[in-house]
């Protein structure tokens, strides 16, 4: 069988820094674990339009469209700041996730022991967290049509549309319970159907779904207002949580806080089941280019990392390794390694970029 495929977008700013992070642990699940990928590399964002002039080619864009997984960095930058809207940066970012109907956002709410004392939050609360948040991407109010400024007698209105067909929630929904039963089995899904008849439909066809597909696991709803209320009170009676677009945007950020920092944060996008019963997918860190700290070996690997962990446990089946990894940056976390972004106010001295990848590669040496 062919090897697993993986296409490398490494975007700007900082993420051709951290994805050379990424390439040393693909190396390494190749030379000791006998995991191995193909992997290609391709241009996005500012960097596909120096070299092509546009954010995203057709030719990146059918790569992305064939391969198991998509790994991409980040894009933009002040460079680009003066560009036509079509033609910057973040439009290679929204092209790709568009064109492969990327429609289940997957943001991880992890908190590494060592780094619980980060938190805004008492070390109790957030110790040991692990949730996922499953945001809807594709619908809702952010797309809802009609939208627009207009003019109503004297005065101006600004309309959006919350708008959600009943295939658009089975299929957000559908996706947040096969990560349940990888998980521990329990979905939360949270919506205001107790003001907002989209929240009515959300919550009808959401319970459908599970009677019908997953009776299994675990369902309970919740009103996104007290979800906020939750979220910060009690973290870790959550498991995975579903919801649409404009409350996931909000909420998962919020998690995002219990746990420190961006440069620690990954994500996955999912799409529909490809040929192999696969999802269409692509990893990327939560944060962006970082152009105030980019080429100076100051930018914190693991998001990226973390990111690659997610497409073995997603993309790839390989949980077991996934968990491998995950130990491995909680062991040099432990172990006192700290880039600029985790030093507290005491400071310290910080390890650059690749003093950090190359600590995680020896940790998973460690861990055989
Ligand atoms: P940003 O996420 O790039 O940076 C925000 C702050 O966090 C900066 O101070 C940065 O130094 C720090 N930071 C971010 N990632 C870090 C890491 N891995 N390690 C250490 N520190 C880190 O967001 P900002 O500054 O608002 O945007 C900069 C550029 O990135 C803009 O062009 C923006 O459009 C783009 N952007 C791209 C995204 C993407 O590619 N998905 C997401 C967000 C912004
Ligand atoms: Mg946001």
């Amino acid at each position: 069988m062919a090897n697993p495929s993986i296409l490398i977008l490494p975007g700007d700013g900082i993420g051709p820094e951290v994805m050379a992070e990424v390439r040393k642990i693909i190396d390494w699940f190749g030379a000791k674990r006998g995991l191995n990928f193909d992997v290609s590399e391709d241009l996005i964002g500012g960097a596909a339009y120096d070299a092509h002039g546009v954010p995203l080619t057709d030719e990146a864009l059918a790569k992305a469209q064939a391969v198991d997984a998509v790994l991409l960095g980040a894009v933009g930058g002040p460079k680009y700041d003066n560009l036509d809207f079509a033609l910057k940066p973040e439009r290679g970012l929204l092209r790709i996730r568009k064109e492969m109907d990327l429609f289940s956002n997957l943001r991880p709410a992890q908190c590494f022991d060592a780094l619980a004392d980060f938190s805004s939050l008492k070390r109790d609360v957030v110790a040991g967290l692990d949730i996922m948040i499953v945001r809807e991407l594709t619908s809702g109010v952010y797309f809802g049509e009609p939208r627009g400024i207009f003019t109503e007698g004297n005065e101006r209105v600004g309309i959006n549309t919350q708008r959600y067909t009943e295939s658009e929630i089975a299929r957000v929904a559908r996706s947040a319970f096969e990560l349940a039963k990888r998980r521990n089995n329990k979905v939360c899904s949270m919506e205001k159907a107790n003001v907002m008849e989209s929240g009515i439909l959300w919550r009808e066809v959401v319970q459908k779904v599970h009677d019908e597909e997953y009776p299994e696991v675990e369902l309970s709803h919740m009103y996104a207002d007290a979800g906020a209320m939750q979220l910060c009170r009690w973290p870790k009676q959550f498991d995975v949580i579903v919801t649409d677009n404009l409350f996931g945007d909000i909420l998962s950020d919020c998690a995002a806080m219990l746990t420190g920092s961006l440069g620690m944060l990954p994500s996955a996008s999912l799409g529909a089941p490809m040929a192999n019963g696969r999802p269409k997918a692509l990893y990327e860190p939560v944060h962006g280019s970082a152009p105030d700290i980019a080429g100076q070996g100051k930018a914190n690997p693991i998001a990226c990392i973390l990111s690659f962990a997610m497409a073995l446990r997603y993309s790839f089946d390989q949980g077991t390794e996934a968990d491998r990894l995950e130990g491995a940056i909680e062991a040099v976390l432990a172990s006192g390694l700290r880039t600029a972004d985790l030093m507290g106010p005491e400071g310290g001295k910080p390890v650059s970029t690749s003093e950090m990848g190359d600590a995680v590669v020896k940790a998973l040496d460690a861990s055989l």
